[in-house]
């Protein structure tokens, strides 16, 4: 058996990582990916990493992400996928969007450019998009990193939205989802190094799977939160709604008894004095507009950073104007 000094020294070798074995010219690149069979581009686990491999000065030293990419030879990731090298990785991200995003991201990748099984757009955004793509970032080393992060960010942690709207799940194993970052990685490929040849064998992939439908189907949406549902998920950090408990936040009034004894605070009272019907609407959309300072959060979803749609905040109103009647 070999001894751990002895392995660590192999793989050393084998994925250069001496000086003296850097790599020199795109020919010598493709040869070492020829020989070690998968490349990721950094430092990813035990995976050989071709700009490890390059010991070259990095693009901007000092400064994270790109900057760390080799300064003359980054490009050579993207000229090797352009000889093939990455259709491994194309292939199988291909056949995991056909099973795990094709209901509602679609057959062509344009989400709600597409309709799905009931005539509805779907509800995914378009992924089969220049914006995405390599071959329209390749000259800009900066715009192509921040792209890949982005993606990877959104497919790793997914993005929750209020029901009735769907969420975009996560699918990351550090999220409670299914898939190591190497599948991640392949989704990715996918999306960016994919052509109109690729994004068409979607729909073949799908037409081989046993019991899988050929039109996307994103099922009904998720039911909507009740107004106690939303107090419950987004109110309780600060307030209690239960009379005989302290708010968690102190500065954050008790509101279990709210519709007997709101408002509370003079700015609120002033504004419902003034015959505004929609005063506790406007407060929780916006409580920072109407007392500036305030810790609260705005929560209407037409503002920067606001969570809740409209109609959610109409039902957590309904249900404030009830507690305590
Ligand atoms: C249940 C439906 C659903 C499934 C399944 C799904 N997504 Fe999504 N995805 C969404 C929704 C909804 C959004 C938009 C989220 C938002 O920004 O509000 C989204 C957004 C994204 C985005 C960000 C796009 C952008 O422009 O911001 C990426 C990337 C993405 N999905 C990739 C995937 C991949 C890859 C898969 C399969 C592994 C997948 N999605 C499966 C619903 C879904
Ligand atoms: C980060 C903490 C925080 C969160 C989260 C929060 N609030 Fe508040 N809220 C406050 C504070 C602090 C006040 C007291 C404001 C003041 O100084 O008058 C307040 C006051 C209120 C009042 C009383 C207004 C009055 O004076 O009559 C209502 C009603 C209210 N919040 C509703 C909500 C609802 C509904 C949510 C969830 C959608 C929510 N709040 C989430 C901190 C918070």
């Amino acid at each position: 058996m070999e001894s751990l000094t002895a392995l660590r020294e192999r793989r050393g070798f084998e994925c250069r990582l001496a000086p003296d074995r850097a790599l020199r010219t795109i020919d010598d690149a493709e040869g070492f990916l020829h020989d070690r069979g998968l490349l990721t581009r950094t430092t990813d686990c035990a995976l050989p990493s071709l700009y490890e491999a390059c010991h070259e000065d990095p693009y901007q030293p000092g400064s994270p992400g790109f900057g760390t990419w080799p300064a003359t030879k980054w490009p050579w990731f993207g000229e090797l996928a352009g000889r093939g090298y990455l259709a491994t990785g194309v292939h199988r991200g291909k056949n995991l969007y056909a099973n795990f995003c094709f209901n509602c991201h679609g057959k062509l990748g344009l989400g709600n450019g597409e309709t799905g099984k009931d005539g509805k757009a779907l509800p995914g955004k378009p992924l089969n998009k220049a914006d995405f793509k390599y071959v329209t970032l390749k000259d800009d080393p900066a715009k192509l990193k921040q792209t890949e992060d982005y993606i990877r960010l959104r497919v790793t942690r997914g993005k929750a939205n209020v029901p009735p709207q769907f969420s975009m799940p996560a699918w990351g194993q550090s999220d409670g989802g299914p898939f190591n970052p190497e599948q991640v990685s392949q989704l990715i490929s996918f999306i960016m190094h994919g052509t109109d040849d690729d994004w068409a064998d979607i729909l073949t992939i799908r037409s081989h799977l046993e019991g899988a439908d050929t039109t996307p189907d994103p099922g009904p949406p998720p039911a909507p939160l009740s107004g106690a549902d939303v107090a419950q998920q987004y109110c309780t950090t600060c307030h209690s709604f239960d009379p005989n408990k302290p708010s968690t936040v102190p500065s954050a009034p008790n509101l279990g008894r709210y519709g007997i004894e709101g408002p509370l605070n003079d700015q609120l009272k002033a504004l419902k004095a003034s015959g505004d019907p929609d005063w506790l609407f406007k407060w929780v959309s916006n409580a920072p507009k109407i007392k500036p300072g305030i810790i609260m959060p705005v929560w209407i979803n037409t503002e920067p950073g606001g969570q809740l749609d409209e109609a959610s905040i109409r039902l957590v109103v309904q249900y404030l104007q009830g507690l305590g009647k």
